[in-house]
């Protein structure tokens, strides 16, 4: 079936190869915060950020603050975190990120948030004192108060504390994201992260005694050694602390990490787990809302969680993907991550508008990454007033990146909001792509809108990836990993 024609790129025979291909091509990329980071570039010039803001959409935007520490590094993780900093260089970098967050102020003007996420990193490596003095400094500089604005934090196991924890909930935070990748010692150990699963127990029952409204558990499936039956074990496990919302995450194995030095050996049998952890939730009453998000049924409807936005924000491999837009609370801005921007504070973390995205620069090896930590700590204020490193995303791009972040979840594209948006129909804009996966049987047509089919959804990753535009495939291709 033909949708319309005039799109660009794509051809019919090529993505009938990558489907009868072996399953390593059906994971591709991560593609919720396209373009991947890997595209950013230095621009030409520093470019002023007021004068990036200034045309931007400002009543409800979202506020991401990224703490670059850890704990351990674990094998599997590219994410911009570097393990056990001295307290000195800790402080050091929150005194930097207070600097950096008053000249961000300052260049947006007249602005309102409507949500906000601490990630990284672990954001609970702070000690509490330095969490009590960020949760102020947000207050302080921006006006937000958690209790307001739905606010998401994530954790680890170890540092899943009491007081960590009791500071969170008198703040107000609406969700907590705990990273738990498997119950079973052995399968952890083998992506190099250290983790015993009696502290994973106590650090769940704990952030369960504070009644959180959100709770997210993180699992990963295509682990070495992993299997159908261990696999179930660890979503039953998972199970027994009733999460709101759990994130399934396909393991991918990053240029630089330790993983990939490590090698692995096992045949590759994520679609069957993930299939396999599909049947499982949904008997389970949880609802599908991306391949990556499950949600428990009673909250399918009324979650503000803004999870996704800042998963597919985080990294475009991993953390943070679909989300949903709508607010439950009545007063609050609701926060659409198609359509508002998001203020990105700290190293490692991006900022979009609607033409620009940009950040620091990005490593994964452990020197690189303490060289750019450093960088940010010596920057002279005056200096975080300016954008020096991201990309200008085309129209094209900006298309792209739309229906990207519409297909890919379970909600889908709509038509009349694409063209509400763009002036333009995606239909024309895309049509032979689109048509493509239609014939394919990735996506279907209903009532106005395109949505994956089941067979699309456990392609989404494939998808996404196919959606990206020559220039942005380039790009990337040109990167140089550090
Ligand atoms: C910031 S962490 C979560 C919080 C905390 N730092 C922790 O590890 O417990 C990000 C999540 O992304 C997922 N993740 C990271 N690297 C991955 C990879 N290479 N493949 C698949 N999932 C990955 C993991 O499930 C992990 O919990
Ligand atoms: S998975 Fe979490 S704890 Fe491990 S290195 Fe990445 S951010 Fe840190």
């Amino acid at each position: 079936m033909m949708i319309e024609t005039g799109g660009t790129v794509g051809s019919a025979q090529k993505i009938s190869n990558w489907l009868n291909e072996s399953d390593a091509v059906r994971y591709q990329a991560y593609s919720y915060s396209y373009p991947h980071k890997t595209a950013y570039r230095e621009f030409a010039q520093p470019v002023e950020l007021k004068n990036i803001w200034a045309q931007e959409k400002r009543d409800a935007l979202f506020l991401y603050v990224h703490i670059p520490f850890c704990e351990m590094r674990c094998g599997f993780c590219n994410l911009f975190t570097t393990s056990n900093p001295e307290v000195s260089f800790e402080q050091e970098y929150l005194t930097a990120l207070e600097r950096q967050a008053e000249r961000v102020r300052a260049a947006l003007g007249d602005a309102k948030f409507a949500r906000m996420a601490l990630g990284g990193g672990t954001p609970t490596y702070l000690d509490p004192q330095d969490l009590e003095n960020l949760f102020d400094m947000v207050h302080r500089v921006f006006g937000i108060d958690p209790r307001n604005v739905p606010t998401s934090v994530e954790t680890s196991p170890l540092t899943s504390e009491a007081a960590k924890l009791a500071i969170l909930k008198e703040r107000g935070i609406e969700r907590v994201s705990i990273g738990v990748q498997s119950f079973v010692e052995a399968e952890v150990m083998a992506v190099g992260r250290s983790q015993k699963n009696v502290e994973v127990e106590r650090a769940l029952d704990l952030v369960n005694s504070f009644r959180f409204k959100i709770l997210n558990i993180d699992l990963m499936y295509g682990l070495p050694g992993q299997t159908a039956e261990s696999w179930s074990y660890s979503l039953n496990r998972t199970l027994d602390y009733s999460p709101k919302q759990i994130y399934l995450y396909p393991l991918y194995v990053r240029p630089l990490t330790g993983l990939e030095k490590m090698g692995t050996t096992d045949s590759d049998i994520r679609l069957e787990l993930y299939r396999q952890a599909q049947k499982e939730l949904s008997e389970a009453g949880y609802q599908q809302v991306s391949m990556r998000m499950f949600e428990r049924a009673d909250t399918a409807d009324t979650a503000s969680s803004g999870a996704d936005v800042l998963n597919r924000f985080r990294s475009d491999e991993l953390s943070r993907d679909e989300f949903q837009s709508g607010d439950a609370t009545p007063g609050r801005p609701a926060y659409s991550c198609q359509e508002d921007g998001m203020v990105g504070l700290g190293c490692g973390a991006r900022s979009y508008t609607s033409s620009v995205h940009y950040s620091m620069r990005y490593a994964v090896g452990q020197k690189p990454v303490r060289e750019i930590l450093q960088n940010f700590i010596d920057c002279e204020t005056e200096a975080f007033g300016f954008a020096d490193y991201g990309i200008r995303l085309s129209d094209d791009d900006q298309k792209r990146r739309f229906l990207i972040q519409s297909l890919l979840q379970m909600e889908g594209l709509s038509f009349a909001e694409y063209e509400r948006r763009f002036q333009s129909s995606a239909r024309v804009d895309f049509g032979s792509e689109l048509s493509e996966f239609v014939e394919l049987g990735l996506l279907e047509i209903t009532e106005g809108r395109m949505r994956l089919t089941s067979s699309g959804l456990e392609w989404s990753d494939r998808i996404g990836y196919e959606m990206y535009s020559p220039n942005i495939l380039k790009l990337m291709s040109q990167h140089e990993a550090l």
